[in-house]
């Protein structure tokens, strides 16, 4: 709550925090490819008054010739205030955080956690809707290996009254790490197969890409692809108030006759 309350005195006065980073340098290495995360961070930074150094295709750097993690992080964390990684190895950041000396982000670790991305997200839910508690969120799509879900359930599952509806197919279910999660905070979760009957009910819907990259075959991703796609004439069942949400970014998931919907969030949430 009280990051949140940081990012909306930023917003509301970005020159008063226009020096906030002054002489710091934050570093991004992503050994895995994004838009949204890395050039965030990049424009944050920036706006702060700090600079960014880093790489986003790790075989432009000596990782090509077999550097390891220990290594880069070892060499890096004493360059870089701070470290901003993204990698597809699951636990990846917390590797990286017994090497380096200087803090990391985790800005997304395989298959398993993307929590600066749940701060964005919450940073929109809590303007949008005004709490964060007693809400019934719709997380559709990949809930196996998307990362964002998982780390929202996390955070959500922290407010109470929250109620979700997770909408897949019986192989894309959340793993059994975040049931736990759900079970040990209390919250009520049903899992189902279709987008359309959950739409009446819910206050966020949270789409997400089918994780194309994380399939161990071609087979298995076309066998997924396709299953779940809002579009306008869904959205006329969800409540008047209901927002949609996507960490972007978006394949066909969400028809573009969506994007000017009132209800449509996902450009404004990665703004
Ligand atoms: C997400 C990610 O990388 O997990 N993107 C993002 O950071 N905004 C979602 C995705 O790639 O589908």
């Amino acid at each position: 709550l009280d990051i949140i309350d940081l990012a909306n005195k930023i917003k509301a006065n970005p020159s008063e925090y226009a020096n906030a980073c002054q002489g710091k340098i934050l570093a991004t290495l992503f050994y895995e490819p994004s838009t949204r995360t890395r050039m965030s961070f990049s424009t944050a930074m920036m706006r702060l008054g700090g600079n960014v150094i880093g790489f986003d295709n790790p075989m432009n750097s000596s990782v090509s010739k077999g550097e390891t993690l220990k290594d880069t992080l070892t060499v890096i964390g004493g360059y870089a205030d701070i470290i901003a990684i993204r990698h597809p190895v699951e636990g990846s950041a917390e590797a990286a955080a017994m090497y380096s000396p200087a803090p990391i982000i985790n800005a997304g670790d395989g298959g398993h956690l993307h929590p600066t991305q749940t701060l964005a997200d919450i940073v929109t839910l809590y303007n949008e809707k005004g709490r964060l508690d007693n809400l019934c969120i719709g997380l559709c799509g990949d809930l196996k290996y998307g990362r964002t879900v998982h780390s929202l359930i996390k955070t959500m599952s922290r407010f109470k009254g929250n109620r979700f509806v997770l909408i897949s197919t019986p192989e894309l279910t959340v793993p059994q790490y975040i049931k736990d999660v759900m079970d040990n905070a209390g919250c009520e979760y049903t899992e189902i197969t279709s987008l359309k009957e959950a739409m009446s009910e819910l206050d966020v819907l949270y789409m997400t890409r089918i994780q194309q990259e994380r399939f161990a075959s071609e087979e298995e991703y076309l066998a997924q692809k396709d299953t779940y796609v809002l579009d306008r004439i869904k959205m006329q069942s969800a409540k008047k108030d209901m927002i949609v949400m996507h960490p972007l970014p978006r394949v066909d998931e969400i028809t573009i006759d969506v994007d000017d919907d009132a209800r449509a969030m996902y450009f404004k949430q990665a703004k």
